[in-house]
């Protein structure tokens, strides 16, 4: 089952459903340590990375279990551990956010320098900085990193590094501060709208969070937070990853459950490149062409290009003709499917942190191998195309981010099963 195998040559066509959000699940789960009481969670996709995030939870005492309407119920039961299994951390990046949680609410937390999809560097200084700058004692020893702080206090900080803003460090310097004494203001914020649901639900739980989804939040630290009930938003790089495969098998895919708001940087250059969509409130229409025009994108964080569909547009290109050029602004080295695709007969070449695609007529089936998530869904989009038959080994990446990835493409029409 870790192979997954596409006959190429299909378009697809029909209506897919999209999930939610894995990058908004992740951390407001996470954030549920910070209350008393329970809180239901709804539209939490059914993925390895969210399996991982609920036994980190329940080895520090938060019950979670999922309902057969899909919701999240998550109670705290325990207050003592603060310690998070090193073994679970090490599978996931987003293990890193029950820091903030646990140093805010237990006084103390240790945590494993976290694992994750293998994209480059990845250090978690941003999140260190933010927790002493509130206050905490940051220890690192052993691999492990140890925080402590009897109370935390308002601070004004700067979160920034060359690659932009911090996603996952917002979220963990915002979740220290809503229980700190007084003010924070968190300058230079992510403003992806995973960071900014995070916010809406901490605010359900009762905390006094403003600037929501601009670069400068302002946190009042409360005493306490209570459970509350939320739904998660769509997730918009699944949502991203199916308006590319539609548009690049040359199909006609309709979208649930999406919204456009979110999408607008693929949208523009999808749109450029001469695809037509529609778009609505929460429903996407994506009709392919038989002629694309080339194009050049970087990515940057929100609302620009988002390098979670770096690889994906990557592998569509490889296919049109001209010459386009795509260059990775957040993870210099996320190009590891690059040579997957130089196997099926792709024409790439890679300078630096850019790669310049000469667009072919097909690319051909063959056996490659998945390095990460959307390493995967990159190598998954050239099998639909290619001709002849593609393997996918390493494929267990994808269920970390996709949800019935393989179920929802049969739907739509694709050739594709696990071996
Ligand atoms: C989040 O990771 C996402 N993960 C990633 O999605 C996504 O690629 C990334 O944001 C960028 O959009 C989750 O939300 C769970 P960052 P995160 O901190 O927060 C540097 C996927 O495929 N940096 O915003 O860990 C860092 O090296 C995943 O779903 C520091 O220098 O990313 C990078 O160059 C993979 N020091 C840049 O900032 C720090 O302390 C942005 O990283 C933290 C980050």
């Amino acid at each position: 089952m870790d192979t997954l195998l596409i006959k190429g040559g299909k378009s697809l066509r029909g209506t897919v459903k999209i999930s939610g959000a894995k990058n908004a699940a992740l951390p407001i789960l996470a954030s549920t340590i910070l209350s008393r009481g329970t809180s239901i969670i709804h539209n939490v996709p059914q993925l390895s990375d969210v399996d991982v995030i609920v036994q980190i939870l329940s080895s520090l005492g938060v019950a979670v279990h999922r309902r057969s309407d899909q919701a999240l119920v998550c109670c705290v039961n325990e207050e003592t551990s603060y310690a998070a299994p090193s073994e679970l951390v090490k599978k996931m990046r987003a293990s890193i956010c029950v820091l903030g949680p646990l140093l805010a609410k237990r006084k103390k937390a240790r945590i494993a320098f976290p694992g994750g999809c293998v994209i480059g560097d990845r250090p978690i200084d941003l999140h260190l900085k933010g927790m002493e700058a509130l206050g905490a004692h940051v220890q690192v020893e052993n691999n492990h990193i140890e925080l402590t702080a009897q109370k935390l206090n308002g601070n004004s900080i700067y979160l920034g590094s060359s690659f932009g803003s911090t996603v996952l460090g917002t979220a963990n310097v915002m979740m220290a501060a809503v229980l700190a004494r007084g003010k924070t203001t968190i300058k230079n914020a992510a403003c992806e709208p995973e960071v900014e649901e995070l916010a809406k639900f901490l605010n359900k739980m009762g905390a006094q969070i403003s600037g929501i989804g601009s670069r400068t939040l302002i946190i009042e630290g409360v005493d306490e937070l209570r459970g509350t009930e939320h739904r998660i938003i769509s997730d918009r790089i699944e949502a991203g990853t199916f308006m590319i495969a539609a548009a690049m098998t040359r199909g006609s895919v309709e979208l649930l459950n999406a919204n456009p708001l979110y999408l607008q940087s693929i949208i523009t250059t999808l749109k450029k490149m001469g695809t037509v969509i529609v778009e609505e409130s929460n429903r996407i229409v994506v009709e392919g062409k038989d002629n694309y025009l080339p194009v050049s994108i970087e990515t940057t964080p929100y609302p620009g290009f988002p390098t979670d569909l770096q690889a994906q547009l990557t592998s569509m290109l490889t296919i049109i003709p001209g010459v386009s050029c795509v260059t990775e602004k957040i993870y210099p080295h996320r190009f590891a499917y690059v040579k997957e695709l130089l196997k099926m007969g792709a024409c790439i070449e890679q300078k630096k942190a850019s790669v310049y695609i000469e667009g072919i007529k097909t690319l051909k089936g063959t056996t490659v191998f998945a390095s990460d998530l959307r390493a995967s869904a990159a190598l998954v989009l050239a099998g639909l195309v290619a001709v002849g038959e593609t393997q996918i080994k390493q494929i267990h990446h994808i269920q970390r981010g996709y949800e019935n990835l393989q179920v929802k493409l049969s739907y739509l029409g694709a050739d594709i099963n696990y071996k």
